[in-house]
Protein backbone atom coordinates (compact mmCIF):
# COMPACT_ATOMS: atom_id res chain seq x y z
CA UNK A 1 0.00 0.00 0.00
CA UNK A 2 1.25 3.41 -0.74
CA UNK A 3 2.24 6.03 2.01
CA UNK A 4 -0.20 7.85 3.93
CA UNK A 5 -2.52 10.64 2.50
CA UNK A 6 -1.32 13.46 4.79
CA UNK A 7 1.09 12.82 7.77
CA UNK A 8 -1.39 13.35 10.03
CA UNK A 9 -3.62 10.89 9.41
CA UNK A 10 -2.70 6.82 9.80
CA UNK A 11 -4.03 4.63 8.06
CA UNK A 12 -7.64 3.36 7.98
CA UNK A 13 -8.64 1.43 5.47
CA UNK A 14 -12.72 1.63 4.64
CA UNK A 15 -14.63 -0.03 1.29
CA UNK A 16 -17.87 -0.61 0.90
CA UNK A 17 -20.29 -2.97 -1.25
CA UNK A 18 -24.18 -2.72 -1.77
CA UNK A 19 -26.55 -5.44 -0.79
CA UNK A 20 -28.42 -5.38 -3.92
CA UNK A 21 -28.37 -8.82 -5.99
CA UNK A 22 -25.82 -11.57 -5.07
CA UNK A 23 -21.88 -11.25 -5.05
CA UNK A 24 -20.24 -11.94 -8.45
CA UNK A 25 -16.55 -13.48 -8.58
CA UNK A 26 -16.10 -9.38 -9.80
CA UNK A 27 -16.63 -8.74 -6.36
CA UNK A 28 -14.23 -11.19 -4.85
CA UNK A 29 -11.54 -11.00 -6.90
CA UNK A 30 -12.02 -6.97 -7.19
CA UNK A 31 -13.07 -6.33 -3.55
CA UNK A 32 -13.58 -8.98 -1.02
CA UNK A 33 -10.29 -10.61 -1.00
CA UNK A 34 -8.43 -7.49 -0.85
CA UNK A 35 -10.44 -6.14 1.89
CA UNK A 36 -9.13 -9.65 3.59
CA UNK A 37 -5.63 -9.03 2.49
CA UNK A 38 -5.88 -5.75 4.60
CA UNK A 39 -7.19 -7.04 7.09
CA UNK A 40 -4.69 -10.09 7.25
CA UNK A 41 -2.11 -6.97 6.45
CA UNK A 42 -3.03 -5.93 10.46
CA UNK A 43 -4.36 -2.25 9.07
CA UNK A 44 -7.69 -0.87 10.97
CA UNK A 45 -10.23 -1.89 8.54
CA UNK A 46 -13.59 -1.03 8.26
CA UNK A 47 -16.21 -2.58 5.76
CA UNK A 48 -19.56 -1.30 5.35
CA UNK A 49 -22.89 -3.05 3.21
CA UNK A 50 -24.20 0.30 1.46
CA UNK A 51 -28.03 -0.17 2.49
CA UNK A 52 -28.52 3.29 1.78
CA UNK A 53 -26.49 3.16 -1.52
CA UNK A 54 -28.77 0.27 -3.00
CA UNK A 55 -32.50 1.94 -2.47
CA UNK A 56 -30.86 4.36 -4.93
CA UNK A 57 -32.69 2.11 -7.44
CA UNK A 58 -36.08 0.22 -6.19
CA UNK A 59 -35.50 -2.37 -3.50
CA UNK A 60 -37.83 -4.73 -2.73
CA UNK A 61 -37.66 -4.60 1.15
CA UNK A 62 -37.74 -8.44 1.82
CA UNK A 63 -35.07 -8.43 -0.88
CA UNK A 64 -32.99 -6.08 0.69
CA UNK A 65 -32.87 -7.76 3.81
CA UNK A 66 -32.41 -10.81 2.80
CA UNK A 67 -29.29 -9.47 0.47
CA UNK A 68 -28.06 -7.39 3.71
CA UNK A 69 -27.44 -10.33 5.47
CA UNK A 70 -26.50 -12.09 2.45
CA UNK A 71 -23.51 -9.71 1.87
CA UNK A 72 -22.44 -10.12 5.50
CA UNK A 73 -22.36 -14.26 5.29
CA UNK A 74 -20.45 -13.62 1.80
CA UNK A 75 -17.79 -11.10 3.78
CA UNK A 76 -17.49 -13.56 6.80
CA UNK A 77 -17.52 -16.20 4.65
CA UNK A 78 -14.67 -14.81 2.59
CA UNK A 79 -12.51 -14.15 5.35
CA UNK A 80 -13.51 -11.15 7.57
CA UNK A 81 -13.21 -11.54 10.67
CA UNK A 82 -15.62 -9.07 12.13
CA UNK A 83 -13.54 -9.55 15.51
CA UNK A 84 -10.41 -7.43 13.40
CA UNK A 85 -12.91 -5.48 11.05
CA UNK A 86 -15.25 -3.58 11.57
CA UNK A 87 -18.56 -5.01 9.68
CA UNK A 88 -21.33 -3.08 9.03
CA UNK A 89 -24.41 -1.77 7.39
CA UNK A 90 -24.06 2.00 6.43
CA UNK A 91 -27.97 2.84 8.01
CA UNK A 92 -26.83 1.72 11.32
CA UNK A 93 -24.82 4.55 11.31
CA UNK A 94 -26.43 7.73 11.08
CA UNK A 95 -23.39 9.84 10.11
CA UNK A 96 -23.15 8.68 6.73
CA UNK A 97 -26.19 10.35 5.54
CA UNK A 98 -25.60 13.43 7.84
CA UNK A 99 -22.50 14.27 6.26
CA UNK A 100 -23.71 12.72 2.70
CA UNK A 101 -26.33 15.84 3.23
CA UNK A 102 -23.12 18.71 3.77
CA UNK A 103 -21.26 17.06 0.97
CA UNK A 104 -24.64 17.36 -1.36
CA UNK A 105 -23.62 21.09 -0.02
CA UNK A 106 -20.20 21.44 -1.04
CA UNK A 107 -20.10 19.17 -4.67
CA UNK A 108 -21.28 20.91 -7.66
CA UNK A 109 -23.43 20.20 -10.71
CA UNK A 110 -20.81 20.18 -12.86
CA UNK A 111 -19.01 17.64 -11.03
CA UNK A 112 -21.80 15.00 -10.39
CA UNK A 113 -22.26 15.63 -14.12
CA UNK A 114 -19.38 14.06 -15.25
CA UNK A 115 -19.86 10.69 -13.12
CA UNK A 116 -20.25 7.90 -15.97
CA UNK A 117 -21.92 5.42 -13.74
CA UNK A 118 -24.69 7.79 -13.31
CA UNK A 119 -25.31 8.10 -16.90
CA UNK A 120 -24.83 4.31 -17.44
CA UNK A 121 -27.38 3.26 -14.72
CA UNK A 122 -29.66 6.17 -15.98
CA UNK A 123 -29.65 5.15 -19.05
CA UNK A 124 -32.15 7.04 -21.42
CA UNK A 125 -34.77 7.94 -18.96
CA UNK A 126 -32.30 10.20 -17.05
CA UNK A 127 -35.86 12.09 -15.79
CA UNK A 128 -36.93 9.79 -14.51
CA UNK A 129 -34.06 8.54 -12.19
CA UNK A 130 -33.65 9.10 -8.36
CA UNK A 131 -32.44 12.37 -7.20
CA UNK A 132 -29.98 9.79 -4.28
CA UNK A 133 -28.57 7.57 -7.56
CA UNK A 134 -27.41 11.43 -8.92
CA UNK A 135 -26.09 12.20 -5.70
CA UNK A 136 -24.64 8.79 -4.76
CA UNK A 137 -21.07 9.82 -5.12
CA UNK A 138 -21.52 12.36 -2.18
CA UNK A 139 -22.90 9.92 0.14
CA UNK A 140 -19.77 7.40 -1.03
CA UNK A 141 -17.48 10.60 -0.15
CA UNK A 142 -19.72 10.26 3.42
CA UNK A 143 -19.04 6.90 3.98
CA UNK A 144 -14.76 7.19 3.81
CA UNK A 145 -14.46 10.57 5.05
CA UNK A 146 -16.64 10.30 8.14
CA UNK A 147 -13.72 7.99 9.30
CA UNK A 148 -11.07 9.81 7.94
CA UNK A 149 -10.36 7.10 6.36
CA UNK A 150 -7.00 6.95 4.09
CA UNK A 151 -6.85 4.22 1.63
CA UNK A 152 -10.14 2.62 -0.39
CA UNK A 153 -9.51 -0.89 -1.71
CA UNK A 154 -12.07 -0.91 -4.65
CA UNK A 155 -12.40 -2.36 -8.77
CA UNK A 156 -11.59 0.28 -10.98
CA UNK A 157 -15.05 1.14 -11.99
CA UNK A 158 -15.07 3.38 -8.65
CA UNK A 159 -12.20 5.52 -9.34
CA UNK A 160 -14.33 8.41 -10.61
CA UNK A 161 -16.40 8.30 -7.40
CA UNK A 162 -13.00 8.40 -5.83
CA UNK A 163 -11.63 10.90 -7.80
CA UNK A 164 -14.55 12.87 -6.32
CA UNK A 165 -14.46 12.15 -2.96
CA UNK A 166 -10.69 13.86 -3.06
CA UNK A 167 -12.37 16.46 -4.51
CA UNK A 168 -14.74 17.31 -2.03
CA UNK A 169 -11.99 16.60 0.66
CA UNK A 170 -9.83 18.89 -0.83
CA UNK A 171 -12.91 21.49 -1.60
CA UNK A 172 -14.15 21.54 1.91
CA UNK A 173 -10.73 22.29 3.11
CA UNK A 174 -10.27 24.82 1.32
CA UNK A 175 -13.20 26.95 2.02
CA UNK A 176 -13.30 26.15 5.80
CA UNK A 177 -9.48 26.93 5.86
CA UNK A 178 -8.70 23.88 7.82
CA UNK A 179 -6.45 20.44 7.50
CA UNK A 180 -9.42 18.61 8.42
CA UNK A 181 -10.28 15.98 5.57
CA UNK A 182 -7.77 13.30 4.25
CA UNK A 183 -6.77 13.25 0.38
CA UNK A 184 -7.73 9.96 -0.07
CA UNK A 185 -5.75 7.10 -1.79
CA UNK A 186 -7.55 4.67 -4.04
CA UNK A 187 -6.22 1.17 -3.92
CA UNK A 188 -6.70 -0.13 -7.36
CA UNK A 189 -4.45 -3.12 -7.29
CA UNK A 190 -3.67 -6.36 -8.78
CA UNK A 191 -4.83 -8.02 -11.96
CA UNK A 192 -8.63 -8.65 -10.81
CA UNK A 193 -9.53 -4.47 -10.71
CA UNK A 194 -11.59 -5.45 -13.93
CA UNK A 195 -12.84 -8.62 -14.38
CA UNK A 196 -14.84 -8.90 -17.39
CA UNK A 197 -18.20 -10.79 -18.57
CA UNK A 198 -18.01 -14.54 -19.49
CA UNK A 199 -20.28 -13.90 -22.67
CA UNK A 200 -18.49 -9.99 -23.67
CA UNK A 201 -14.59 -9.58 -23.02
CA UNK A 202 -15.03 -5.57 -23.15
CA UNK A 203 -18.58 -5.31 -20.31
CA UNK A 204 -17.48 -5.77 -16.77
CA UNK A 205 -18.39 -8.96 -15.02
CA UNK A 206 -22.11 -7.25 -13.16
CA UNK A 207 -24.55 -8.70 -10.93
CA UNK A 208 -27.19 -6.65 -13.00
CA UNK A 209 -26.04 -8.16 -16.12
CA UNK A 210 -29.55 -9.59 -17.87
CA UNK A 211 -27.07 -12.90 -18.34
CA UNK A 212 -26.73 -15.09 -15.81
CA UNK A 213 -23.80 -16.73 -17.99
CA UNK A 214 -22.15 -13.93 -18.11
CA UNK A 215 -21.10 -14.33 -13.94
CA UNK A 216 -20.09 -16.29 -11.63
CA UNK A 217 -22.05 -15.55 -8.40
CA UNK A 218 -20.65 -16.73 -5.37
CA UNK A 219 -23.76 -19.02 -4.54
CA UNK A 220 -23.37 -21.31 -7.96
CA UNK A 221 -22.62 -24.46 -7.11
CA UNK A 222 -19.71 -27.01 -8.60
CA UNK A 223 -21.33 -27.98 -12.11
CA UNK A 224 -22.86 -24.23 -12.73
CA UNK A 225 -19.34 -22.65 -12.29
CA UNK A 226 -17.91 -25.71 -14.65
CA UNK A 227 -20.60 -25.80 -17.29
CA UNK A 228 -19.96 -21.16 -17.41
CA UNK A 229 -16.74 -21.75 -17.62
CA UNK A 230 -17.17 -24.18 -20.49
CA UNK A 231 -19.36 -21.41 -22.15
CA UNK A 232 -17.65 -18.43 -21.85
CA UNK A 233 -16.85 -16.76 -24.68
CA UNK A 234 -13.31 -17.39 -26.47
CA UNK A 235 -11.33 -17.54 -29.25
CA UNK A 236 -10.30 -20.36 -31.51
CA UNK A 237 -6.15 -19.59 -30.76
CA UNK A 238 -4.57 -21.28 -27.89
CA UNK A 239 -3.25 -19.53 -25.45
CA UNK A 240 0.15 -17.44 -25.62
CA UNK A 241 3.33 -17.85 -24.03
CA UNK A 242 3.46 -14.44 -22.52
CA UNK A 243 0.72 -11.59 -21.67
CA UNK A 244 2.03 -9.91 -24.63
CA UNK A 245 0.73 -12.12 -26.65
CA UNK A 246 -3.34 -11.90 -24.96
CA UNK A 247 -3.18 -7.85 -27.00
CA UNK A 248 -6.54 -7.59 -28.68
CA UNK A 249 -8.15 -10.91 -26.65
CA UNK A 250 -9.85 -9.50 -24.34
CA UNK A 251 -11.69 -12.70 -23.52
CA UNK A 252 -8.58 -15.10 -23.37
CA UNK A 253 -6.85 -12.01 -20.89
CA UNK A 254 -9.60 -12.23 -18.69
CA UNK A 255 -9.84 -16.14 -18.14
CA UNK A 256 -6.17 -15.73 -17.50
CA UNK A 257 -6.76 -12.64 -15.04
CA UNK A 258 -9.17 -14.88 -13.41
CA UNK A 259 -6.90 -17.90 -13.23
CA UNK A 260 -4.25 -15.88 -12.24
CA UNK A 261 -6.22 -14.15 -9.11
CA UNK A 262 -7.46 -17.29 -7.75
CA UNK A 263 -4.29 -19.13 -7.74
CA UNK A 264 -2.52 -15.58 -6.32
CA UNK A 265 0.19 -16.01 -8.98
CA UNK A 266 0.91 -13.59 -11.98
CA UNK A 267 -0.31 -14.19 -15.43
CA UNK A 268 2.79 -14.47 -16.52
CA UNK A 269 3.06 -17.59 -14.20
CA UNK A 270 -0.34 -19.05 -15.43
CA UNK A 271 0.87 -18.97 -19.04
CA UNK A 272 4.42 -20.64 -18.27
CA UNK A 273 2.07 -23.56 -17.43
CA UNK A 274 -0.71 -23.39 -19.85
CA UNK A 275 0.91 -21.29 -23.00
CA UNK A 276 0.14 -23.14 -26.02
CA UNK A 277 -2.76 -24.92 -24.70
CA UNK A 278 -6.08 -24.69 -25.69
CA UNK A 279 -9.07 -23.79 -24.38
CA UNK A 280 -10.28 -27.07 -24.07
CA UNK A 281 -8.08 -28.06 -21.59
CA UNK A 282 -7.60 -24.38 -19.88
CA UNK A 283 -11.49 -23.82 -18.97
CA UNK A 284 -11.42 -27.58 -17.32
CA UNK A 285 -8.69 -26.26 -14.98
CA UNK A 286 -9.83 -23.00 -14.53
CA UNK A 287 -12.83 -24.11 -13.41
CA UNK A 288 -11.46 -26.72 -11.19
CA UNK A 289 -9.51 -24.35 -9.66
CA UNK A 290 -12.64 -21.40 -8.83
CA UNK A 291 -14.38 -24.74 -7.39
CA UNK A 292 -11.78 -25.42 -5.10
CA UNK A 293 -11.82 -21.92 -4.12
CA UNK A 294 -15.29 -20.84 -3.87
CA UNK A 295 -16.75 -23.94 -3.05
CA UNK A 296 -15.81 -23.29 0.65
CA UNK A 297 -16.68 -19.91 0.75
CA UNK A 298 -20.06 -20.81 -0.34
CA UNK A 299 -20.63 -23.73 2.04
CA UNK A 300 -19.72 -21.19 4.91
CA UNK A 301 -22.14 -18.57 3.78
CA UNK A 302 -25.24 -21.37 3.80
CA UNK A 303 -24.04 -22.10 7.14
CA UNK A 304 -23.62 -18.07 8.24
CA UNK A 305 -27.22 -17.77 6.31
CA UNK A 306 -29.00 -20.59 8.67
CA UNK A 307 -28.39 -18.14 11.51
CA UNK A 308 -29.75 -14.39 10.63
CA UNK A 309 -30.30 -13.38 13.92
CA UNK A 310 -26.52 -14.09 14.33
CA UNK A 311 -25.90 -11.54 12.15
CA UNK A 312 -27.66 -8.78 12.54
CA UNK A 313 -26.26 -9.13 16.44
CA UNK A 314 -22.75 -8.65 14.40
CA UNK A 315 -23.60 -6.18 12.09
CA UNK A 316 -25.26 -4.25 15.12
CA UNK A 317 -22.13 -4.56 17.49
CA UNK A 318 -19.68 -3.47 13.72
CA UNK A 319 -22.41 -0.66 14.00
CA UNK A 320 -21.79 0.45 17.31
CA UNK A 321 -18.33 0.25 17.01
CA UNK A 322 -18.36 2.27 13.66
CA UNK A 323 -20.41 4.97 14.95
CA UNK A 324 -18.09 5.12 18.13
CA UNK A 325 -15.08 6.15 15.35
CA UNK A 326 -17.64 8.48 12.66
CA UNK A 327 -19.12 10.52 15.59
CA UNK A 328 -16.26 12.84 16.57
CA UNK A 329 -15.24 13.61 13.24
CA UNK A 330 -19.33 14.28 12.11
CA UNK A 331 -19.21 16.82 15.17
CA UNK A 332 -16.13 18.40 14.79
CA UNK A 333 -17.21 18.83 10.64
CA UNK A 334 -20.39 20.43 11.75
CA UNK A 335 -18.14 22.93 14.64
CA UNK A 336 -16.43 23.62 11.39
CA UNK A 337 -19.29 24.64 9.42
CA UNK A 338 -21.00 26.84 11.95
CA UNK A 339 -23.54 24.62 13.15
CA UNK A 340 -24.68 25.32 17.07
CA UNK A 341 -24.08 21.33 18.72
CA UNK A 342 -25.86 21.77 22.36
CA UNK A 343 -27.15 18.40 22.56
CA UNK A 344 -25.22 15.32 24.79
CA UNK A 345 -22.67 14.11 22.09
CA UNK A 346 -23.65 10.17 21.99
CA UNK A 347 -22.81 8.45 18.90
CA UNK A 348 -25.85 7.40 16.89
P1 LIG B 1 -20.77 -3.30 -6.18
O1 LIG B 1 -21.20 -4.70 -6.22
O2 LIG B 1 -21.05 -2.55 -7.46
O3 LIG B 1 -21.21 -2.56 -4.94
O4 LIG B 1 -19.19 -3.34 -6.11
C1 LIG B 1 -18.53 -3.73 -4.93
C2 LIG B 1 -17.05 -3.77 -5.15
O5 LIG B 1 -16.72 -4.78 -6.12
C3 LIG B 1 -16.47 -2.46 -5.70
O6 LIG B 1 -15.20 -2.25 -5.10
C4 LIG B 1 -16.33 -2.73 -7.16
O7 LIG B 1 -15.33 -1.95 -7.75
C5 LIG B 1 -15.96 -4.21 -7.16
N1 LIG B 1 -16.35 -4.85 -8.42
C6 LIG B 1 -17.61 -4.97 -8.91
N2 LIG B 1 -17.62 -5.61 -10.10
C7 LIG B 1 -16.31 -5.89 -10.37
C8 LIG B 1 -15.64 -6.54 -11.46
N3 LIG B 1 -16.31 -7.04 -12.50
N4 LIG B 1 -14.29 -6.64 -11.39
C9 LIG B 1 -13.59 -6.15 -10.34
N5 LIG B 1 -14.16 -5.53 -9.29
C10 LIG B 1 -15.50 -5.40 -9.30
N1 LIG C 1 -20.06 2.82 -4.88
C1 LIG C 1 -19.50 1.54 -4.54
C2 LIG C 1 -19.97 0.50 -5.56
O1 LIG C 1 -20.99 0.65 -6.19
C3 LIG C 1 -19.90 1.10 -3.17
C4 LIG C 1 -19.47 2.06 -2.14
C5 LIG C 1 -20.28 2.91 -1.45
C6 LIG C 1 -18.15 2.30 -1.67
N2 LIG C 1 -19.56 3.63 -0.55
C7 LIG C 1 -18.25 3.30 -0.67
C8 LIG C 1 -16.91 1.77 -2.01
C9 LIG C 1 -17.13 3.79 -0.02
C10 LIG C 1 -15.79 2.28 -1.35
C11 LIG C 1 -15.90 3.27 -0.37
O2 LIG C 1 -19.32 -0.48 -5.73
Amino acid sequence: MSDMATPTHRTRVFSGVQPSGGLTLGNYLGALKRFVEAQERGTETLYCIVDLHAITVWQEPAKLRHATRELAAGFMAAGIDPARSILFNQSQVSAHAEMGWAFNCVARMGWLNRMTQFKDKAGKNRENASVGLFAYPNLMAADILTYHATHVPVGEDQKQHLELTRDIAIKFNHDYAVDFFPVVEPVIEGVATRVMSLRDGTKKMSKSDPSDMSRINLTDDADTIAQKFRKARTDPEPLPDAPEGLEGRAEARNLVNIYAALADCTPEAVLDAYGGQGFGAFKPALADLAVAKLAPINAEMARLMDDPAEIDRMLGEGADRAAALAHPILEAMFEIMGMVRSRPRTPR
